[in-house]
């Protein structure tokens, strides 16, 4: 068997992936001729050449510009639903996604709207896929903590529909201590947390996630690793940060792929795991970010199953499901030629 093949049939799971990060441009065409809207693209092509991204900023621009068109909720159940059955192709077989509610609230569109398509393609995967999932509501840390606040508001009574919070967009100069009062909050009302941290921001950030805003989960956390005692304190804590490859050179976080620090975390015990981040603008679903740190690092069958193992105890499946992915993995790794 090829690496190749070796990594497509690898029993996957994805931890990191903003579901309106999901939206390809032939889809967005179709959604937004059936919504009268024009995109300032004349064609699909000409859209995707426009994804040349120097940094985070620039990426965060046409990704909101992107999700302008999602109206109705068909439209956020044919964008969950075209993901989905991609990552079926893909051998993934449990999912943990994120929405930005805030990216849909203030062009108007009702909080329930994105909420129902997700979570109806959600259980549609789930019954005909066999895909498990989470959903997780990500908070844009480029709006105040007060709008976090009203939108946690908004989010209450659908509480059993998500299992945690999240805190995603402009990282730079938009800290964790901004929004620990919010993730006090959101740790009381029992929901899991996570941040992203260290993709962009320096390894302060990293750590005063895990400090001050108490997280779960690390989403990226790339740059813990340049504070040698603070990748040891990942480390011991069993902390998964939740690792883009194809997304950190693609907003130049990381220049050249042999130096991709998936590897040292890896040599060090942390427990990083491997996703897609927004698969449609990075050029990558899951199977091609595996094979990207495969083909730059020239990582081992147990090391890619240890990516795919630690994904697994770091989401949040239940422990009946987590067991019987760690099952299915195993099965595979004992039995593959
Ligand atoms: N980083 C921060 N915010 C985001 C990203 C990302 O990669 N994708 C969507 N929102
Ligand atoms: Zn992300």
């Amino acid at each position: 068997m090829t690496i190749d093949t070796y990594i497509a049939d690898l029993p996957k799971v994805e931890l990191h992936l903003h579901i309106e990060g999901s939206f390809e441009p032939a889809l967005m065409f179709a959604i937004a001729e059936r919504n009268g809207i024009s995109l300032p693209y004349e064609s699909v092509y000409a859209l995707q050449s426009a994804y040349n991204f120097s940094d985070l900023q620039s990426f965060l621009d046409l990704y909101y510009q992107g999700m302008n068109v999602l109206q109705t909720e068909q439209d956020y159940y044919d964008l969950t639903w075209a993901y989905l059955s991609k990552m079926a192709a893909q051998s993934v077989q449990h999912v943990e996604i994120f929405w930005d509610p805030q990216g849909h609230t203030e062009r108007g569109v009702a909080f329930e709207i994105p909420l129902r398509g997700i979570k109806a393609a959600l259980n549609t995967a789930q019954a005909e896929l066999g895909i498990s999932h989470q959903l997780i509501m990500s908070f844009l840390r480029h709006m105040s903590e007060e709008e976090g606040f009203a939108t946690l508001e908004q989010a209450l009574p659908h509480r059993d529909a998500f299992i945690g919070v999240g805190l995603d967009s402009s990282e730079r100069g938009n800290p964790p201590e901004k929004f620990r009062r919010l993730f006090d909050r959101c740790r009381a009302e029992g929901f899991k947390l996570m941040a992203h941290a260290g993709e962009e921001g320096p390894a302060d950030y990293v750590r005063d996630a895990i400090d001050v805003l108490k997280v779960d989960r690390i989403d990226h956390g790339n740059r813990c690793m340049e504070d040698p005692d603070l990748a040891r304190r990942v480390a011991d804590l069993g902390l998964c940060l939740t690792v883009c490859p194809q997304s950190n050179m693609r907003l130049k976080n990381c220049l050249d792929i042999t130096q991709h620090p998936i590897k040292p975390m890896l040599d060090l015990g942390i427990a990083a795991c491997i996703n897609s981040d927004d698969p449609a603008y990075f050029g990558g679903y899951m199977s091609e970010n595996y094979q990207l740190v495969q083909d730059g690092l020239g990582l081992s069958r147990a090391e890619l199953g240890q990516l795919a193992r630690n994904g697994i105890n770091g989401s949040f499946a239940s422990a009946e499901r987590k067991a019987e992915l760690l099952a299915n993995l195993d099965a595979y790794e004992a039995g593959a030629a």
